[in-house]
Parts: structure tokens; sequence; C-alpha cells
């Protein structure tokens, strides 16, 4: 039995790497985390301010180059000596109908938001101890059918399923994977919608809260996900959406 708030949600001596760190979702999640007591790394492929990540420590990777992620994970385990905590929040979206034939921005999906998360799961896991905890950042794409974007759909339904399959395969040792499942979240990715008057009052009303999210919704349940709060939580999936997928009329 947990004796006080910190031993359920704090991170004290835990270390995360957070991808997507550069800003939006993955930013407020490392932030998130460092002020739960990881000792954060994120990493993003542009130049981020010296100061903007508070004490996240972020380098510049591209996580579809696996030697860069291993060179990292190294040098992590030299400085650390351990990793805890892994939050896959990189991810990009090429909006394009199947009428367009877009064959390249659904393999660039593909390859960017599934299988570069593939390798950096398997990386990050090989280093993992017990009590390890990977959380996928999908979508409410990956639940429902959403349209202009097959690769984007495709790639989060098939994310979800992998960590269904990793939570099983790295169960036995001890190591939880889950995916934290955002609804319609203000960022860069969907600055075209929100700044649409219509298209974002289309999809605020969609959710049960009336609001469309911001990336500080997200961090309480990385943490709770990255914490002990969460030992006896894997392969599942903690969707923060506003309702959104709840709702009828
Ligand atoms: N916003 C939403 O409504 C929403 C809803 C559901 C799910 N999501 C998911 O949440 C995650 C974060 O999205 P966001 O809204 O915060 O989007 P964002 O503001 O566009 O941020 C995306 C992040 O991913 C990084 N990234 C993309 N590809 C990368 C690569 N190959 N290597 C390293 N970093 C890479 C970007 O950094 P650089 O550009 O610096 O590389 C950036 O830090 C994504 O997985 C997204 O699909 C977002």
């Amino acid at each position: 039995m947990s004796r006080n708030l910190n031993d359920l949600f704090g991170l004290d001596g835990r270390v995360a790497l957070v991808t997507g760190a550069s800003r939006g979702i993955g930013a407020a999640i490392a932030q998130g985390l460092a002020m739960a007591g990881a000792k954060t790394y994120g990493v993003g492929r542009s130049a981020v301010p010296d100061g903007t990540l508070g004490s996240v420590i972020y380098r510049r990777c591209d996580i579809r180059d696996d030697v860069a992620i291993q060179s990292l994970l190294d040098d992590i385990h030299s400085a650390e000596g351990r990793l805890d905590i892994l939050v896959n929040a990189a991810g990009i979206t090429l909006p394009s109908k199947v009428s367009e034939n877009p064959s390249e921005a659904f393999r660039e999906t593909l390859a960017n938001n599934l299988t570069a998360i593939y390798e950096c799961c398997r990386l990050a896991a090989a280093g993992m101890k017990v009590g390890g905890s990977i959380i996928n950042v999908t979508s409410i794409g990956s639940l429902l059918g959403f349209p202009g974007n097959p690769g984007y759909v495709a790639a989060k339904g098939g994310l979800a399923a992998m960590t269904r399959a990793l939570a099983m395969d790295l169960g036995s040792s001890r190591i939880r994977v889950n995916n934290l499942v955002p609804g319609y979240v203000h960022t860069a990715m969907t600055a075209a919608s929100y700044d649409d008057p219509a298209r974002r009052e289309a999809r605020q009303a969609r959710t049960i809260l009336g609001r469309w999210g911001v990336a500080e919704d997200l961090v309480g349940a990385a943490i709770f996900l990255a914490s002990d709060a969460s030992s006896y939580v894997t392969g599942t999936d903690v969707v923060v959406d506003g309702g959104w997928t709840t709702k009828g009329l």
C-alpha cells in the first residue's frame, strides 16, 4: 500500500525519453514528467531555443534514423544508467484523399507514425528493467473513421494494435505498454482546422465538454501511465478526448 501521493504518482529517480518533444503534446508531456520528478530527455527534428522546455534535456534527432536513436539511448544509459519511461509522441499528418492517389503520403505516414515507433519501442525496451512504461500517443482516429487521411488513420490504428502486441511480449519483463488517445487538441498539427471557424466549431460540438483540448490536458494521464499509479494497467487505451468517443447525440 502506497504511503502517500508521491509514492503513487511521483517519478523521482526515473529516467524518461519523450519523442516529439519540440512542441505540442510531446513538449507538454516532457515538461509534465520532469515536473513529476523524472530526469527527462526529449527529441524532435527542430531546433528548440535553450530554456523553452524547462529542465528537459532536448536533442535533435529523427526517429526514422534508428542509428541516431540507438546512439541517443546509449548516451542516456551512459549518463543515467537506466531508462524507465518512453513516450512516443512524435507524429506527422499528411492529409490526402484516397481519390487523389496519395501513395507516397500513405507510405510516408506509416513510416513515420508506425514503423519508426516500433523501432523506438524495440530499441528502448531492450534497455528497460522491471517497472518500465511505454506510452504510445495514438488518436481517436485509431478508434473511429475519419475522412481525408487514410495513412494517418491506418498508422494510428496499427499503433494501437502494436501496443497490445508489445504489452503481451514485454509483460513477462514487467514492462507495461499503453496507448494515450487524444481527441482534438489545439497544436500546430491541427492549426488549419482550428483557425477555420466552421471546422473549429464542428469539432468542438462533437465533444461532451464543449471545447477543444490543449496539450496540457494530456499531462495528467501521461504521468498516471508513467508512474506506479498504473502498475496494473497494460495493453489498453487511456482516452483523453473531452468525451468525443462517448457522445451520442
Ligand atoms: N493535436 C491533435 O489534435 C492530436 C490528436 C490525436 C493525436 N495526436 C498525436 O499527438 C502527437 C503529437 O501531436 P501534436 O498535435 O503535438 O503535433 P505537432 O505540434 O505537430 O508536434 C509533432 C511533434 O512530432 C515531432 N516529430 C514528427 N516526426 C518526427 C520525426 N521523424 N522525428 C522526430 N520528431 C518528429 C515534431 O518535431 P519536429 O517537427 O521538430 O521533428 C513535433 O515535436 C502526434 O503523434 C499526433 O499524431 C494529436
